[in-house]
């Protein structure tokens, strides 16, 4: 092993430590094919704390002191591409149910919640606001909120300011962006998204195998693209936590290659592609 800080090499036991720690905290699987990614995914962290090798870094993540570098650790490892307006189906799905709720029971001071569990950098829940004070306008006029949250603290602070660059904002279909968007300026190619969607959404660092504060059932969960990192233990662990967070006629969205195997014993069923409802008679 290399002493030379920026250069360390990760050891099979140590990234077997890194890897059962991580798990621990965050419910992420390392396989072992990762080893080099989390090598120079944590070579940053390394170089921040000016660690020379990779035994003393996971001494200090182990240790009690460790506690806010398990953190950067964490966030150094999490995966978070995302994109606006990903998956817009699943945006159509949710605006129907909304538009049969608001027609049965017209009440404005009807309270709509909606959930981005593991929200990134904030284009997903960001998109879902846009998309529905487009498609129901009375939500306008609606106690309707968004909860994000994620993880990574790092993902919420960028979330939190809604800004973007044109690559990052390239899916933004153009009526929302003619509705929304202030053309971009000559030379400035950033997307600022404006108060009335930014006050929609409120943002949160939450570690989804930890507690969960919140006391209001939501109308929609969405964790897209999340509990593809975790093993099915940890998924089944979740899938009961999320039916008890919803409404009676809640809906739940996951990602396009994520599914609910034998959705029926958690109460719900399958409305769409990576769609479900919940039904009520979960376990
Ligand atoms: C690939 S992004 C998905 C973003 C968005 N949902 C989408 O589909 O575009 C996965 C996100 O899940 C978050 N994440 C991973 N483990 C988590 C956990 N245990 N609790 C909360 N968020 C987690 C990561 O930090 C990352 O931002």
């Amino acid at each position: 092993m290399t002493s030379e800080v920026g250069y360390a090499r990760l050891s099979e036991a140590t990234f077997d430590a890194i890897a059962a720690l991580t798990y621990r905290e965050s419910g992420l699987k390392l396989v072992p094919e990762k080893i080099l990614m989390v090598q120079s995914r944590l070579r940053h962290r390394l170089r921040a704390l000016n660690i020379g090798d990779f035994d003393h870094y996971c001494d200090l993540v182990k240790s009690r002191r460790g506690a806010d570098e398990r953190r950067f650790m964490i966030s150094a490892l999490t995966t978070n591409v995302s994109h606006f307006f990903r998956e817009p189906h699943h945006f159509d799905l949710l605006a129907k149910q909304l538009a049969s709720k608001l027609r049965n029971s017209p009440d404005s001071d009807q309270r709509i919640r909606i959930w981005s569990a593991g929200c990134s950098n904030g284009q997903e829940p960001y998109s879902i606001a846009m998309h529905l004070l487009c498609v129901e306008p009375r939500l306008a006029d609606m106690d309707f909120k968004i909860l994000a949250t994620d993880i990574d603290p790092n993902v919420i602070g960028f979330a939190r300011r809604g800004q973007y660059s044109a690559r990052q904002s390239a899916e933004i279909p153009d009526e929302v962006r003619g509705r929304f968007l202030a053309p971009h300026k000559k030379g400035s190619a950033a997307i600022h998204i404006p108060d009335e969607v930014k006050a929609r959404v409120v943002f949160h660092e939450l570690n989804l195998l930890t507690q969960w504060p919140m006391k209001h059932a939501f109308d929609a969960i969405f964790c897209r693209n999340v509990v593809i990192y975790f093993d099915i233990e940890t998924q089944c662990r979740l899938w009961p936590r999320f039916e008890r967070a919803l409404k009676p006629d809640g809906q739940f969205f996951l990602g396009h290659s994520e599914r609910i195997t034998d959705a029926a014993t958690y109460g719900f069923k399958s409305i769409g592609p990576t769609a479900y409802a919940k039904t009520g008679t979960g376990i």
